[in-house]
Order: C-alpha cells, then sequence, then structure tokens
C-alpha cells in the first residue's frame, strides 16, 4: 500500500525550485504530487530535470481535483494569506514560507481559520532547522553560558537585492523589505533560541536610498550581484521598501538583542552571524564557537556539527509532524507574535521612537 504523504508545491520560482522541490523529493514518507504557479514558463525546469508533468497555473483548481494531504506555500507574500486559508478550508495541511504574511493582522486572520478547521499549519521559519540549532540549545540548556543578557545578529550583503523590480520591491505586495526578508529569520531564531521570551520594546531604523538610486537604470555596483536586478516592464521602477535596518529588541527578562540586516550597503563585504552572551561565556550561531572563561584565561572552541539543508530538514519535520511524530516545530502563535514584532519594527523607525510592545 502506498501510504506516502502527498504533496503539493504552490510557487515555482527561487525557493519552490531550489529548496522545496529538492527537499521534498530527497526525503522519505512523501511524494511530490502536483506542482503550481500562474507564471507556466516556470514548469520547463522541472519537466526537465525532475521529468514532472502534473502542473497547475490556478491552486484553488489543483486543491479541487487532487487528492493531496498538504501543500507548500512558495509564492509572494501578498498570496500567503489568501492561498493558506483556502489550503486549510479544503482540508489540506500547510507548509507556508517565512513572512508568513505582510503583517499581525493577516496573520491573525490565518490563525482563525487553522482554529476554525483544525488542520495543520507550519510556518517555513528554516533558521530553526539547521543543524547547529540543537546543539547551542545544548549550550544554553547547560547553563554553560551563565546568565544571558545580550544578543546581536547580523545579514548583510554588499549588493543583494533580491528580485528587483519585481514583488520583493514593492512594499504594496511583500509588506516590507529586507526586513520581512532578512530580518524575519534573525529575529525569530535568536527569540527561539532564547526559549521564547516576552518582548518589552523595539527601536528600529530604516533606509532605502540605495535601491532608489537604482531606479535612474544605473547599475551602481549591482552589476556582479548575484541578484541583478530584473528589471521588469513598468515595475522596474518599484523600490518603496527598506533595503537596510538596524534595529534594538528588549526582552522582558532584561535581555537585549540588536541587529543589523541590509540587501545593500557600501561595505567591504557581505557578513552574517550572531552571537548570544552570557556571564559565563557566548556561543556564535553560524559556525557555532562556544567562547568562556577557563580559571584566568579565555578559550573559544568550535563545535562541529553535520551540515545538511536546512529545507530538507524542515521538510522532514514538516511530514514528521503531519504524522503526528512531533509537536509543530513553527506555529502560527510564534509566527504571529514575531508579525507583531515587525510591525512595532516599522512603526518605531516612521516614529523615530522605541515602542513598546505586547505579544501576551
Ligand atoms: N526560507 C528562505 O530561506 C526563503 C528564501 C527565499 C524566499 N523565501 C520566501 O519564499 C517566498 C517566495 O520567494 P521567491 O524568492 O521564491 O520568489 P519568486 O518571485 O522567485 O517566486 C514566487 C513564485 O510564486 C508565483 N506565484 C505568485 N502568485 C502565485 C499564485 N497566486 N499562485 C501560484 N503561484 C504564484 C510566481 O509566479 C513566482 O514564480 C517569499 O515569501 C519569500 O520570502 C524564503
Amino acid at each position: 500500500m502506498n501510504n506516502k504523504l502527498k504533496i503539493g508545491i504552490i510557487g515555482l520560482g527561487g525557493i519552490g525550485y531550489s529548496a522545496h522541490m529538492k527537499a521534498f523529493n530527497e526525503i522519505e514518507n512523501c511524494e511530490i504530487a502536483a506542482l503550481c504557479d500562474i507564471d507556466p514558463s516556470k514548469f520547463e525546469r522541472f519537466r526537465k530535470e525532475y521529468g514532472f508533468n502534473n502542473f497547475y497555473t490556478d491552486y484553488k483548481s489543483m486543491l479541487k481535483k487532487e487528492a493531496l494531504d498538504a501543500v507548500v506555500v512558495g509564492t509572494s507574500n501578498d498570496t500567503h494569506k489568501d492561498i493558506s486559508i483556502f489550503a486549510l478550508e479544503s482540508g489540506v495541511a500547510v507548509l507556508c514560507e517565512k513572512p508568513v504574511s505582510r503583517n499581525k493582522n493577516e496573520a491573525f486572520e490565518i490563525q482563525k481559520v487553522i482554529d476554525e478547521t483544525s488542520k495543520k499549519f507550519m510556518v517555513g521559519q528554516c533558521f530553526r532547522f539547521r543543524n547547529q540549532t540543537e546543539k547551542i540549545q545544548e549550550i544554553i540548556r547547560e547553563d554553560k553560558l551563565g546568565e544571558i543578557y545580550y544578543c546581536h545578529g547580523s545579514y548583510i550583503r554588499q549588493r543583494g537585492i533580491p528580485g528587483y523590480g519585481t514583488w520583493f520591491t514593492d512594499k504594496k505586495r511583500a509588506g516590507g523589505g529586507v526586513i520581512l526578508d532578512l530580518g524575519v529569520h534573525l529575529i525569530d531564531y535568536v527569540w527561539f533560541l532564547l526559549g521564547k521570551p516576552a518582548f518589552k520594546t523595539v527601536s528600529a531604523y530604516t533606509y532605502g536610498g540605495i535601491g532608489k538610486r537604482l531606479a535612474s537604470g544605473e547599475m551602481i555596483g549591482f552589476k556582479g550581484s548575484a541578484w541583478p536586478p530584473t528589471y521588469s516592464g513598468l515595475e522596474k521602477n518599484i523600490f518603496d521598501v527598506e533595503e537596510m535596518a538596524s534595529i534594538f529588541i528588549r526582552f522582558k527578562n532584561n535581555v537585549a538583542f540588536h541587529l543589523e540586516v541590509a540587501w545593500a550597503m557600501n561595505i567591504d563585504k557581505a557578513s552574517s552571524g550572531g552571537a548570544i552572551f552570557g556571564s559565563k561565556g557566548s556561543v556564535t550561531l553560524n559556525p557555532v564557537i562556544y567562547t568562556h572563561e577557563d580559571k584566568d584565561n579565555m578559550v573559544s572552541e568550535e563545535l562541529p556539527f553535520k551540515l545538511e539543508p536546512s529545507h530538507r530538514n524542515q521538510a522532514r519535520k514538516f511530514i514528521q509532524f503531519l504524522n503526528g511524530e512531533i509537536d509543530n516545530p513553527a506555529p502560527i502563535d510564534d509566527a504571529l507574535k514575531i508579525m507583531h514584532v515587525l510591525d512595532a519594527v516599522y512603526e518605531s523607525a516612521r516614529q523615530k521612537k522605541e515602542i513598546s510592545i505586547n505579544t501576551k
């Protein structure tokens, strides 16, 4: 008997192709049964590379015709809510890409339908599924850091605006820029590693001037970028989101967290990473370096871990969650809190002042 879970993937762009198709194709206990994108030109590489042939241009038809157990929503941010709700109401479980929505209100609407339908819903916060996560959690659990008081994180590209001139840089469709694209990863990850403490305040600064200059059509350093600007007709002048943000978060337990994210910055090279600092030691996020006191000296040791694609780990966790083997590793309640914080981040930048948050 074939009791593999049947998965449909909606959105066959960057993440659908490079992460979800590959991940679900590689793991056990599931099979990819149908694929969907409004743009049929996206089908070709799935035909060629995977010999796949069951495509739809309308996710509603796909959900009506196919007996799917779950769908992956890997479309532009403006569509996450409607597609997720339609899937849940069709009796199908959902793995929805981050950010779960453009704002807190949309996340709240999704949460309501999850409650009404009792269908399973997980958010693609893929950092949580990195192999080093358990290692970092173990260091914290064993009290090797002492009293944790500060964290920092950064995700900075020199020239790397994804999908410049498409939905990515259109605030109406994306909900925001680098904060919703990269900031959401770091904020969720550090909060998760800290054991999800209550948020207290946020203060943020944002900037979007480099992206705006690109709208003039000059390359201003983007020629060799891994994300070259994709001018697509009339959309090419749209850049009304932030490309850089500096964010300071206080938690109610008196831990502070500073992060910097940028799609474009006039910096010598790209970098990403972070660390959690305690009274007895610290641990970095990637690679995992544990630094601590050893009598009169300071010692740093790099802790090895198996490096596997986080999207494959995520897909495996999703299947385990659907099969009832584990609890939801990235539930909507967490995503709703994070969207609440991100709304406050934008509000703080707009008002140029610290904002209180009460996510309960
Ligand atoms: N977890 C990660 O590391 C990660 C990385 C990249 C992107 N993402 C997220 O994945 C999502 C997609 O990003 P991307 O880079 O793949 O974007 P993309 O623009 O490359 O691809 C999106 C695809 O969705 C399709 N689409 C849009 N509306 C649709 C609809 N109603 N029905 C079916 N298809 C539709 C588009 O035609 C496009 O092919 C975003 O929410 C983004 O934040 C996550």
